[in-house]
Formats: C-alpha cells, sequence, structure tokens
C-alpha cells in the first residue's frame, strides 16, 4: 500500500470506529460516557491532532524529498544489523541502546531501517505535533574520551557521528601495540571528536580548537541543515554541496550569519583543505616509508610503536571526518603536525 493510501485507511478505520460507537450510544438510553477522541474532546474528531501534521501544507512531503536523497536514506550500511554495528547504523538499534545507555544493540536488529523520521523525531508517541520534539539531543559524553559536550542540536548527530574506541588505543610515551586489522581505527564517522577537539592520539604539544568549536551553538545541524538547496544540500538532506551547472558547490547558507563575505569564505575553505590535504599526504607517505601502510595507505598488521599507531589513528581520524579540516581546522592540523614530527 502507497504511505498515502495507508494514511487514509488508518483515518478511515478511525472514522469507522467513531461513526459504530456514536451508532451504539444513540440506542442505548444512558450509555457510558463517549471515549475522547485523539485531541481529548468527547464527539470531535479523533484525527483533528494527526492533520496538524498530515495536512496539506507540503513541508511535510518536502522534508521526506530530502530525506530520500540523503545517505542516511541510500549509504544503504543499514544492512549492518547486528548488535555492535546496528547501535548506529538502524534506527531500532539506535533507539534500543540509547535507551539503555549502552554501546551496543538488544540484538540483531530484524527489518532494520536506516536512520529516518522516527529516529530523530518522537513520532507517533503522542500523535501531536509535539512529536517533532527530538528523540535524544542532550549533551553526552564521548565514548572515546568520556569528555561531555554540548553542540546544541547537533548533540543528536554526535551520538553516532564519534570516533569509535579503537582496540588497542595506542596512548603517547605508551608501550608498543600490535594491530591485527587492516580495518583498526576510529571508524567512519569521527566528526563530533574532531568538531570538538577530542579523541586524536595527542602526542606533543599546543592542541586547541578553532573558532568553530564554541561559536557555532548548534554545531553540525548550523552548517548541515540551513536552508535547503532543491533536495540537494541542506535542510534534510544534510548534504554540504550540491551540483551547479555542472560544479560542485558549497551551501554556504549557514555560514553567512558569520561569514559575511562569501568570496573571503570560499578562499578560507580552500586554504583550510589544501593544508589539511597535504598533511595527511605527508604522514601518509612516511607511514608507507616505515612500513606500516602500504601504496595504498591500507595498514599493514603487525607491532608497532605507539607513535606510529597513534599516527595512523590521526591520519584515519582527519581524513574519514571529512571536512579537510573545515570543522576544526587547529585541532585537525595540529593532530596531522605533531605526528610527522614524532615519526621524524
Ligand atoms: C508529529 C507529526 C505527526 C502526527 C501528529 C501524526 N503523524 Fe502520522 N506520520 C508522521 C511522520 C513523520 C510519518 C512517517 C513518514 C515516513 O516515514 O515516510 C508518519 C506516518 C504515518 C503513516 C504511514 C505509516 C508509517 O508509519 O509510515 C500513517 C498511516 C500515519 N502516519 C497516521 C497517523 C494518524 C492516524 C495520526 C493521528 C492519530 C498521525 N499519523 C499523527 C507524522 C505525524
Ligand atoms: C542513528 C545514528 C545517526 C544519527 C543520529 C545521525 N547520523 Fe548521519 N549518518 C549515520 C550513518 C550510519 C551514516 C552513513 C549511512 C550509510 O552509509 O548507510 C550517516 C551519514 C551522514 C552523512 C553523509 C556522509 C557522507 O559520506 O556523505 C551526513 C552529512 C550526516 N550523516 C550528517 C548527520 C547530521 C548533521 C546529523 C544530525 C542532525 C546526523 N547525521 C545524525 C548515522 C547517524
Ligand atoms: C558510533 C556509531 C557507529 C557504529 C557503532 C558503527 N558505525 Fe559504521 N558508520 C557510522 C557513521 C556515522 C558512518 C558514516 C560516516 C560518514 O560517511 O562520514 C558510518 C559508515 C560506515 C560504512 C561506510 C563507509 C564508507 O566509506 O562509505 C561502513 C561500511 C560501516 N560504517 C560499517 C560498520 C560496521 C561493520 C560496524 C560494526 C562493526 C559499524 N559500522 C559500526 C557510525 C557507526
Ligand atoms: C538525523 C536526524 C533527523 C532525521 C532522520 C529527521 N529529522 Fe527532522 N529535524 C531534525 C533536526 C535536527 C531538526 C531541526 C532543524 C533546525 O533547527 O534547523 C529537524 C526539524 C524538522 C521539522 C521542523 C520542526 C519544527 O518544529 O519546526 C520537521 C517538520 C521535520 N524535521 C520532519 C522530519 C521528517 C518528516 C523526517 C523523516 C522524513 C525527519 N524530520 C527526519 C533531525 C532529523
Ligand atoms: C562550520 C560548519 C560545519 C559544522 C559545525 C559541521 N560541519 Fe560537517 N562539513 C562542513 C563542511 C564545509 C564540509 C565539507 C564539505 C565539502 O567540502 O565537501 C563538511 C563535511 C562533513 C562530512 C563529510 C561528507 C560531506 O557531507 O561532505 C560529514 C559526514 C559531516 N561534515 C558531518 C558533520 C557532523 C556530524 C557535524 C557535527 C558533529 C558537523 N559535520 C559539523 C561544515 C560543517
Ligand atoms: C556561528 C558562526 C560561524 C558559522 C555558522 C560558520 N563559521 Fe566559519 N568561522 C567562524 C569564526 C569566528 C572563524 C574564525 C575567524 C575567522 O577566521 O574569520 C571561522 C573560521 C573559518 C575558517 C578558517 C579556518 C578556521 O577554522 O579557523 C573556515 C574555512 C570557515 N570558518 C568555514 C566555514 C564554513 C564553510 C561555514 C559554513 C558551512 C562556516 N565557517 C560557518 C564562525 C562561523
Amino acid at each position: 500500500m502507497r504511505k498515502s493510501n495507508r494514511f487514509y485507511f488508518v483515518v478511515t478505520l478511525l472514522a469507522a470506529a467513531v461513526f459504530t460507537f456514536v451508532s451504539c450510544t444513540k440506542e442505548g438510553a444512558q450509555g457510558p460516557p463517549g471515549k475522547d477522541g485523539e485531541d481529548g474532546i468527547n464527539g470531535t474528531d479523533g484525527t483533528a491532532s494527526c492533520i496538524q501534521c498530515h495536512d496539506n501544507s507540503q513541508i511535510w512531503e518536502a522534508k521526506i524529498l530530502q530525506w530520500s536523497a540523503s545517505v542516511h536514506a541510500t549509504g544503504g550500511n543499514f544492512g549492518r544489523n547486528t548488535a555492535e554495528c546496528a547501535a548506529c547504523h538502524t534506527s531500532q538499534g539506535f533507539l534500543q541502546r540509547m535507551a539503555n545507555g549502552t554501546h551496543e544493540a538488544d540484538g540483531t536488529v530484524d527489518n532494520p531501517n536506516p536512520p529516518n523520521c522516527y529516529t530523530c523525531h518522537n513520532i507517533h508517541s503522542t500523535y501531536t505535533p509535539a512529536d517533532y520534539s527530538f528523540t535524544y539531543a542532550d549533551p553526552l559524553k564521548l565514548w572515546i574520551n568520556d569528555a561531555p559536550i554540548d553542540i546544541g542540536k547537533g548533540n543528536l548527530c554526535a551520538n553516532c557521528h564519534q570516533p569509535r574506541i579503537p582496540d588497542p588505543l595506542p596512548v603517547p610515551g605508551g608501550g608498543d601495540v600490535t594491530i591485527t586489522s587492516p580495518y583498526w581505527g576510529v571508524h567512519h564517522g569521527p566528526q563530533a571528536g574532531i568538531l570538538t577537539g577530542n579523541g586524536g592520539y595527542e602526542v606533543g604539544s599546543g592542541y586547541g580548537n578553532s573558532a568553530h568549536t564554541t561559536v557555532v551553538t548548534d554545531g553540525c545541524v548550523t552548517c548541515h541543515m540551513a536552508d535547503a538547496y532543491g533536495a540537494q544540500a541542506g535542510g534534510h538532506t544534510w548534504n554540504m554541496t550540491y551540483n551547479y551547472h555542472g560544479h560542485e558547490r558549497l551551501n554556504t547558507a549557514g555560514c553567512m550569519t558569520c561569514h559575511t563575505d562569501a568570496d573571503v569564505l570560499a578562499i578560507m575553505v580552500e586554504a583550510t583543505q589544501t593544508d589539511i590535504n597535504n598533511k595527511l599526504a605527508t604522514l601518509a607517505s612516511i607511514l608507507i616509508q616505515q612500513g606500516v601502510f602500504d601504496s595504498t595507505n591500507t595498514i599493514i598488521t603487525g607491532t608497532m610503536t605507539a607513535d606510529q599507531a597513534g599516527a595512523i589513528l590521526n591520519y584515519h581520524m582527519v581524513l574519514e571526518d571529512g571536512s579537510e579540516g573545515v570543522h576544526n581546522h587547529k585541532y585537525a592540523g595540529t593532530l596531522l603536525q605533531n605526528s610527522i614530527e614524532s615519526l621524524q
């Protein structure tokens, strides 16, 4: 059944229930008081609160269209439904582990869903528009170092977009470590660690954060959910870039409250990303020389120094962050530079 058909089916059922009920009470001399309609008023339309969301404003349709084009919907990795992976890759597993306060879902998630409306909003809890409230947007502690963070509405995102804990975890000044998997590392979504300046292998000194860590009060949401450009960027697509006459363009809608000059901003983004990409390339070439990366920058498993393992951790942390330094240039740059120096 199509969604719209399903909705009218439910509405029809509700209407039929109200009708049957009214017919019965009419016949009894003193029937019991009528059951409350969904809006709490006896005898009125039980779907009144539903249609505050399921209306014809088309807002809802736009959100669904944007979400459908997002990597949340299209990424395809929600098949990773074992307890460990389902904690972030499936909607149901996420809600389970958040309710339990653990890092894993209750078990393998059958009929997995990717992150969707029900993951982030309390859809169909009270059947009123209040259900657009967030499921989990409280401040949290990052898994990797227990650091408390608060990035406003972005806390919701940070629950999933944070470094996972590599096993073993190298410690600056600590002993050698043995890495047994080429996939060892902080995983693919460490953004909340980078943005808040947490979770890297902090060898050497000079760590600090760029302005974004503190001035962007809703974190991820401010930049990634700014006004939508069609269903390509912003809003519920969460994408930062869109295609414009064959060129990839940054959606700067969320930047411009602070960065007033678009040309200056473009130069700053370019400079930041070039610097980070150069440092990533330098670090990778050292790791290849030292025999811990192969020529495709894949880990060669075995025993290595804490600084080598830490350099691999930092390389992945900055690379997988995906912003090429824009999230937090200072922290990302220092992690890479200090790792480069620690290996020379
Ligand atoms: C907070 C706004 C909101 C309210 C109030 C609301 N809904 Fe929904 N409803 C949604 C959203 C969001 C979806 C999911 C859309 C999607 O995933 O495509 C949905 C989906 C549905 C569906 C499709 C099946 C599904 O789960 O995807 C039906 C049927 C439905 N709602 C009926 C109702 C009825 C009946 C009421 C009132 C008793 C109601 N809704 C109240 C937001 C709301
Ligand atoms: C329930 C966990 C979860 C939550 C909450 C979540 N995400 Fe995601 N996000 C994911 C997963 C998993 C993927 C990758 C999906 C895939 O590949 O199948 C992803 C993908 C993305 C991508 C695309 C990355 C790419 O490679 O292009 C962006 C951008 C993103 N999320 C931003 C956000 C923002 C912003 C928020 C908060 C409003 C958020 N996410 C909340 C789990 C989550
Ligand atoms: C703490 C949350 C979390 C857990 C737990 C987690 N993932 Fe992910 N994973 C993510 C996020 C977030 C992304 C999307 C990152 C992005 O694109 O920036 C992602 C992306 C991926 C991708 C896509 C990588 C790519 O380059 O497109 C794969 C594959 C994946 N995860 C596999 C797994 C597997 C397998 C497990 C369990 C062993 C797992 N994940 C556990 C959060 C998690
Ligand atoms: C990854 C988390 C996430 C998912 C998935 C998600 N939303 Fe949202 N939604 C948000 C956040 C965060 C905001 C607040 C954005 C802002 O403040 O700019 C929001 C805002 C909204 C609003 C505006 C609410 C208001 O009170 O103004 C609506 C409507 C909405 N979402 C509907 C949906 C629908 C429908 C879906 C499913 C198609 C959905 N959302 C999926 C995170 C999510
Ligand atoms: C200051 C604005 C800003 C903030 C805050 C921000 N991002 Fe980004 N993000 C960007 C920009 C800009 C890019 C790089 C886009 C490009 O060059 O392709 C990016 C890239 C990404 C990517 C790589 C995939 C993509 O869409 O390009 C992911 C995933 C991501 N951010 C998630 C997050 C999450 C999760 C948070 C919160 C923990 C966050 N971001 C906070 C601006 C921001
Ligand atoms: C809430 C305010 C705010 C928002 C929103 C914001 N920025 Fe910034 N950004 C700043 C401040 C303040 C600085 C540091 C002062 C400066 O260099 O202009 C900065 C610096 C930067 C830098 C230089 C590198 C660094 O970290 O010092 C880049 C690149 C950048 N921002 C890109 C972006 C992009 C792209 C967006 C939107 C996707 C964005 N910013 C959104 C306030 C903001």
